[in-house]
């Protein structure tokens, strides 16, 4: 057997992370369970007052959801197994959003105000830039930039189906994005190994696996996050985030940034449960404030596992 078809050994795979995630039987475990399902009512579309009448209408639909206490506008779908909200014409429409719980927290990170001109430097297929438009009402300009042009349609479909007014899309590589406007903030939602989706099946097939693993990604992530870092105006914010829980991919791109350029590393409050970004990391030491950063584990939030960090450039 070739090592294309050797099956996927996953316990092998995360044991790596057994000594820095919480309750590691209990990540491992939840693995085997399905994406749980979340969807954002689109308030660009939806006033506050006819969210009800939509939640009635998703429930006759065969959408039973609940509210997310802890996340504005996010919405949990109960009978989870049972729905494709893709095929639901309140998504088609653009009255919801499908996107998982977690994808929320870069944007609470940066927490974009009406006004600001914001950069999206992987912003394809939009669920961020999209979230950004909601927030501020339609009312920041946000520059929606992605390096594959076949994402890019993606991108501006749903877009158009949110009828998000704000954001005009650009097509750069990230690392090489012209300088010439300053921006108030820039989110660098990087291209990464998507460790955090990772499921299994009760065989421990590969279910879902995002991304193309471990590779170079952290050469180009911190190529990104430096970019990123000289794009944003003085006193300017940087979100750089991932959805995998690699931290060569995480906290090693954060502490090359700190060690390259004289940005702080901000602390901030999740809504979601977390763990403290890590200062170490197989023997190799990191900036003590990379404990600032979080990590969202999926057995904790019940969500996509997350990574996010919070800086400011003081040049
Ligand atoms: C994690 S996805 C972004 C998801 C998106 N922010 C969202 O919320 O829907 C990463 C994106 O980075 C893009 N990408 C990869 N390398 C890039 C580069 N060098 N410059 C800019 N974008 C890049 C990929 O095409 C992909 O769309």
């Amino acid at each position: 057997m070739g090592p294309q078809t050797r099956p996927f050994n996953y316990l092998e795979y995360f044991s790596v992370y057994q000594n820095i995630i919480p309750n590691f039987e209990e990540f491992i475990s939840h693995l085997k369970t399905p994406h749980q399902q979340y969807f954002r009512v689109n308030n660009l579309k939806v006033p506050p007052a006819q969210v009800p009448d939509l939640l009635s209408i998703l429930e006759k639909k065969g959408v039973i959801a609940e509210r997310v206490i802890e996340v504005e506008g996010f919405y949990r779908v109960i009978n989870n197994e049972e729905v494709s909200l893709g095929n639901i014409e309140e998504y088609g429409l653009g009255l919801i959003h499908s996107m998982t719980l977690s994808s929320a927290l870069p944007v609470i990170a940066l927490n974009p105000q009406p006004g600001e001109l914001i950069l999206d430097l992987c912003s394809a297929p939009g669920g961020k830039t999209a979230l950004m438009a909601m927030v501020t009402e339609d009312r920041a300009l946000i520059v929606a930039n992605d390096k594959r042009i076949d994402r890019l349609t993606a991108l501006s479909a749903n877009l158009k189906r949110l009828g998000v007014a704000s954001a005009i899309i650009t097509h750069y590589r990230g690392e090489q994005f012209p300088f010439g406007i300053e921006f108030d903030k820039v989110l660098v939602d990087a291209p990464c190994s998507g460790e955090g989706r990772y499921r299994v099946g009760l065989e421990g097939e590969l279910l879902y696996q995002k991304g193309s693993g471990r590779s170079n990604l952290p050469s180009i992530q911190k190529g990104l996050l430096v970019r990123a870092y000289d794009l944003v105006k003085n006193g300017g914010y940087i979100v750089y985030s991932t959805c995998t829980i690699n931290p060569e991919e995480n906290e090693a791109v954060v502490d090359y940034l700190l060690r390259k350029r004289a940005g702080v590393i901000l602390d901030w409050t999740p809504p979601l449960p977390y763990q403290e970004g890590l200062t170490e990391w197989q023997g190799k030491p990191f900036h003590p404030d990379l404990q600032k950063t979080k990590r969202f584990y999926s057995h904790q939030t019940k969500a996509v596992g997350f990574y996010v960090a919070l800086i400011q450039k003081l040049n």
